[in-house]
């Protein structure tokens, strides 16, 4: 089998990344560079710094995705980078790079949907996984669920009608006086609630069950409960939210896997990193379910995803034209 080797580029947020990956799953390099240190004091993304730090970063970047792998720009079969959805300046600077390279190179540009992306990480080092699958994404920007059925072929069955999950943690974090971002904060100090006692409600009403997603009720919940009692005991609130905000995926994500039929369940994005998150959804597997959450590096912001993913519009000749635009909000 001829060996196909893509470069992926990431810079949808404040990640920039660039990855190599060999016929669609062997990563032979995942590099990362995080702007968390740049957008720290904001407690958020702020979009003007994100893509400055993108543009300052990316070619380097690629310069070491290459030299990791051992590969140089002549080895590269096409070039691909996320077009949409994210922030409109710094989606501009990973696409402006692949179209430089796919120019210079003539190769093919590929340009991918980064949730595609997302959901496509459990096949990256793995042939653990086929379609068709339950595809469940959150992160700081989106919390949504999926009937992921092909390449090219996902079908929206839910997503938030307000904050993604991600920012909810975010929110909270910040509110009580932890770090940003704040979902690694929130996790730790959970483990160390001792009485684990349910204080905020189960989101949602149950009549009127569908796919859909809500977390601003939950956050200010937690805001309110936080005013009010101002001894309040950091861990047992940190730990309750987190299980209110777990709950409801769990709940969603199960019941389409049972009503579609399906048994296999990926969780990616960066809330996928979460530990008590990990530990509920291989608890809820029951008879043939399986969950399958990528490990840490593949499940946040990476560019190993763009390559691998886009290695089959490779094989589909589905290449894009020099001037493929960018967008910020997708709907589906
Ligand atoms: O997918 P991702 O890396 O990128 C964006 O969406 O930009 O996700 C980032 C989000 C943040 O909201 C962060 O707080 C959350 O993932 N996150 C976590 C954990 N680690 C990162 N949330 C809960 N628990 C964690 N351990």
């Amino acid at each position: 089998m001829k060996k196909i080797i893509g470069l992926g580029l990431e810079s949808s947020c404040d990640e920039t990344a660039a990855g190599i990956v060999e016929n669609g799953s062997t990563v032979l390099s995942n590099k990362i560079a995080s702007q968390i240190d740049l957008h720290a004091e904001y407690f958020g993304v702020v979009p003007e710094i994100a893509s400055r730090a993108h543009l300052e970063i990316v070619n380097p970047l690629i310069e070491s995705a290459l030299e990791e792998s051992g590969l140089t720009f002549d080895d590269l079969d096409y070039v691909a980078a996320t077009n949409r959805p994210g922030l409109i300046g710094s989606l501009m600077i990973g696409l402006q790079a692949a179209k430089t390279i796919s120019y210079i190179k003539k190769i093919p540009l590929i340009t991918v949907n980064h949730l595609e992306a997302h959901l496509y990480a459990p096949f990256l080092n793995s042939s653990a996984i086929s379609f068709p699958y339950i595809g469940l994404l959150v992160s700081g920007g989106n919390t949504a669920l999926y009937h992921m059925k092909g390449i090219g072929d996902m079908q929206l069955l839910g997503r938030t009608v307000d904050d993604a999950i991600g920012e909810a943690f975010d929110k909270v974090s910040k509110f009580m006086g932890l770090g940003y971002p704040g979902g690694p904060f929130v996790d730790s100090l959970a483990q160390k609630a001792v009485k684990k006692k349910k204080i905020f409600p189960k989101l949602m009403a149950s009549k009127n069950e569908d796919y859909r997603f809500s977390y601003s009720g939950l956050k200010t919940a937690v805001i309110n409960y936080v005013r009010s009692n101002p001894d309040y005991d950091m861990a047992e609130v940190a730990y309750s939210f987190q299980e209110s905000a777990i709950e409801i995926l769990i709940r969603r994500t199960f019941a389409a896997a049972r009503d579609l039929g399906l048994t296999d369940i990926v969780v990616a994005g960066g809330v996928a990193a979460n530990s008590r998150l990990r530990h509920l959804f291989a608890d809820a597997c029951r008879h043939e379910e399986r969950v399958i959450i990528p490990p840490i590096d593949l499940c946040t912001d990476n560019a190993a995803m763009i390559a691998g993913l886009s290695y089959h519009y490779y094989c589909r000749e589905e290449f894009d034209a020099l001037d493929a635009d960018v967008t910020a909000k997708i709907r589906g």
